[in-house]
């Protein structure tokens, strides 16, 4: 028997509901499989905020660097909206990418064909999309110095965040971007906003430098306007999209939504060593949270992208991907991605198909 540590991270809003259904769809993989998962929770977000006053108590990021992978759900809610931001839960989020040196970020899109009705757009438009958006994850506006609200001499506020992007972290992500295309259809396109923004001429001159290193991809430029519409005016132009961490959060979601819905897409946060971050691109869904309402597949996903990156076991990590399948090609649908003639289910019951799938 092959043993994993996991560290759970819950967080906040259905967090909680859709870790439930991952590892006990997970602990039946891993009998099958002869794999067991040793499982322990911690703290963060908002959840951690109540219980200890911090976003990202030391003991959690201790007990994630201790792990071979860390499987999160979401943080934040209504609750903690009014406090600053270095109180806020999504603090301890970043917190936890920095701790960890998570850089990048990996962010599939891909439209399954039974959810082509789900998607507001047209079949046509987005059947057969594949993208893969590689965000970097530990820099950029989000951290870059100078940051915080400063107070003038007269009294008025200024608020203030930098982007900042130094070679070697462009480079590092660049690397990451060529390697992920190179796995796929060998097309990569960079976005960023050039025209306007020096941090991203030198972007473009690095990734544009890296490109001769891998010869059989074929490399472009976008500007982040323009991506965004073309995201949704032809997204089957694209196949790996690498771009920095406020273009790639925005345009993820974007993406998400090609594919019916934000709760289908999982990710992978990944650093050049130490354990992996596994986690749905969508947040906590305060709006349904405690109902049975959300959909946990973005979820189950995130855990088959751990099985397959973060602890090399591809074939436990296709047996998740498959019950999905299965369930979908069942008919089974929770809310956000209904559609007429399916059958309706909350979170639990599909939790309860995906199990019975697996049997199978
Ligand atoms: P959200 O992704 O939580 O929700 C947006 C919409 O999508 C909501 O209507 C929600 O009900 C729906 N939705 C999301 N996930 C779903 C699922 N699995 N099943 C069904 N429906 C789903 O984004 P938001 O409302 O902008 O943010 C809510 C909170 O989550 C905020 O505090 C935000 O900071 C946080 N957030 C956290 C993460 C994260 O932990 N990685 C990511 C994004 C947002
Ligand atoms: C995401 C989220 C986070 C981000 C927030 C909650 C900090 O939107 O994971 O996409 O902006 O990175
Ligand atoms: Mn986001």
């Amino acid at each position: 028997t092959k043993r994993y540590r996991i560290t759970l991270l819950p967080g906040d809003g259905i967090g909680s509901e859709i870790l439930a259904v991952t590892t006990a769809v997970m602990k039946e993989v891993g009998q099958q499989l002869d794999l067991q998962f040793d499982f322990q929770e911690a703290l963060i977000g908002g959840a951690a905020i109540d219980a200890t006053g911090n976003p990202l108590p030391d003991e959690t990021l201790a007990t994630c660097k201790d792990s071979d992978a860390v499987l999160l759900a979401a943080i934040g809610g209504y609750k903690w909206d009014n406090l600053p931001n270095a109180q806020r839960p999504e603090r301890g989020l970043l917190g936890l990418r920095a701790g960890l040196g998570l850089f990048a970020n990996l962010r599939p899109a891909q439209i399954l064909p039974q959810l082509i009705d789900a998607s507001t757009l047209k079949r046509e438009v987005v059947e057969g999309v594949d993208i893969m958006v590689v965000r970097e994850l530990t820099g950029g506006v989000y951290f870059g110095q100078p940051k915080g609200i400063f107070a003038e001499e007269s009294g008025a506020k200024r608020g203030v965040n930098t982007m900042v992007y130094t070679e070697a972290e462009i480079d590092r992500i660049g690397r990451v971007a060529f390697e992920t295309a190179q796995k796929r259809s060998k097309r990569l396109c960079s976005v960023d906003k050039a025209n306007v923004l020096e941090v991203s001429q030198l972007w473009r001159d690095r990734i544009s430098a890296l490109a001769p290193n891998y010869s059989d991809v074929e490399l472009t430029h976008m500007y982040v306007d323009n991506a965004a519409m073309q995201l949704v005016r032809n997204p089957k132009q694209f196949d790996t999209i690498v771009t920095g961490n406020l273009f790639g959060d925005i345009l993820s979601d974007a993406a998400a939504m090609l594919t019916g819905s934000i709760g289908m897409l999982p990710s992978a946060s990944l650093g050049a060593s130490g354990p992996g971050v596994f986690e749905p691109v969508h947040g906590s869904a305060p709006d349904i949270a405690g109902q049975d309402k959300a959909n946990p597949l973005a979820q189950v996903l995130s855990a088959a992208m751990m099985l397959r990156y973060g602890l090399n076991e591809p074939e436990a990590g296709d047996r998740l991907e498959q019950a999905v399948q299965t369930v979908l090609n069942q008919g089974y649908r929770t809310g956000d991605i209904y559609s007429e003639g399916m059958t309706a289910v909350g979170c639990r019951a599909m939790g309860d198909a995906l199990f019975t799938a697996l049997g199978k």
